[in-house]
């Protein structure tokens, strides 16, 4: 494309021109193909936004009965996840994807929040998610194969594909395109460090319960106001930890001689100073 007097003119497209690519390791390929075949990440994939792949770590196994748990050294109950068959896997997902970030699921990973989500989401090259079963997959996975080891919140799940697929939708709606209304994502819980405000549709009573009279006057600056403090009310309620990172945020802004500590604020990620 060109201008007027020749010069090209490069133009910024408004969504990816590649689908964001997702790889997900897994002993339950079918799992994670049923869940992504519905709802927004359904309608991404069909939209040409979203590219999800689920690779069986089996098929890294050598041996004929596709081994791919061991004892734990050191004695203890449970199996762990095998080295060589997850590294087999994930060599193979660098080299299809060699740009992707490789995030392995874990109870004993950085939590997610959206902060992380919305970083993942910017990254191009996509994620390859490692989900592990058993009591866990042996450390050396951890510590020489993946760039990131996530927990989607202080609880054991019995695999790693559930906490997968979060990690997938919470990012998958975050890429451009995925979401309809690109909009109601800023307005959502934990974009502004907040939880999201309550919402009401009709009918205006319910069952003797009536949606706030505000939400009905039609004066915008007034829904507004009434949006933002109920957030924060509802915020200090459920999330109190929340509530005071929000005072710090707007106690740094309000003086211009501190320095941002957005590390400080926020949970450590990698790269921050020790
Ligand atoms: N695997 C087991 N529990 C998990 C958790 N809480 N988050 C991520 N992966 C897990």
């Amino acid at each position: 494309m060109s201008d007027t007097d020749g010069e090209a003119v490069p133009k910024v497209p408004a969504v990816p021109a590649h689908p964001y690519p997702f790889t997900v390791l897994t002993l339950f390929p079918e799992m994670v193909r049923q869940a992504v075949a519905h709802s927004i990440v359904g309608r991404g994939i069909a939209a040409g936004r979203l590219d999800v792949r689920a690779v069986d770590i089996r098929d890294f196994t050598k041996d004929r009965h596709r081994t791919a748990d061991d004892v734990p050294y050191g004695g203890g109950p449970g199996m762990v996840m095998k080295p060589e068959p997850l590294a087999g896997a994930i060599r193979s997902a660098r080299e299809a994807q060699p740009a992707a970030l490789v995030v392995l699921m874990s109870a004993s990973g950085r939590p997610l929040d959206q902060a992380t989500a919305r970083r993942w989401a910017g990254h191009t090259g996509g994620l390859v998610l490692v989900c592990g079963h058993y009591e866990g997959v042996d450390e050396r996975i951890a510590e020489h194969y993946a760039d990131e080891e996530v927990s989607i919140g202080d609880y054991v799940l019995s695999g790693g594909e559930l906490a997968a697929l979060v990690v997938l939708d919470a990012v998958a709606r975050l890429v451009p395109g995925v979401v309809g209304n690109e909009a109601s994502i800023a307005d959502e819980s934990h974009e502004a460090g907040l939880v999201e405000y309550p919402q009401y549709t009709r009918p205006p009573v319910f069952e003797g319960h009536a949606v706030p009279d505000v939400l009905m006057s039609g004066n915008h600056a007034a829904v507004a106001r009434f949006r933002r403090e109920s957030a924060l009310a509802k915020t200090r309620r459920v999330r109190p930890d929340l509530a005071a990172r929000v005072v710090e945020v707007v106690v740094d802004r309000r003086r211009p001689s501190t320095p941002a500590r957005p590390a400080r604020l926020g949970r450590p990620r990698p790269g921050d100073p020790e």
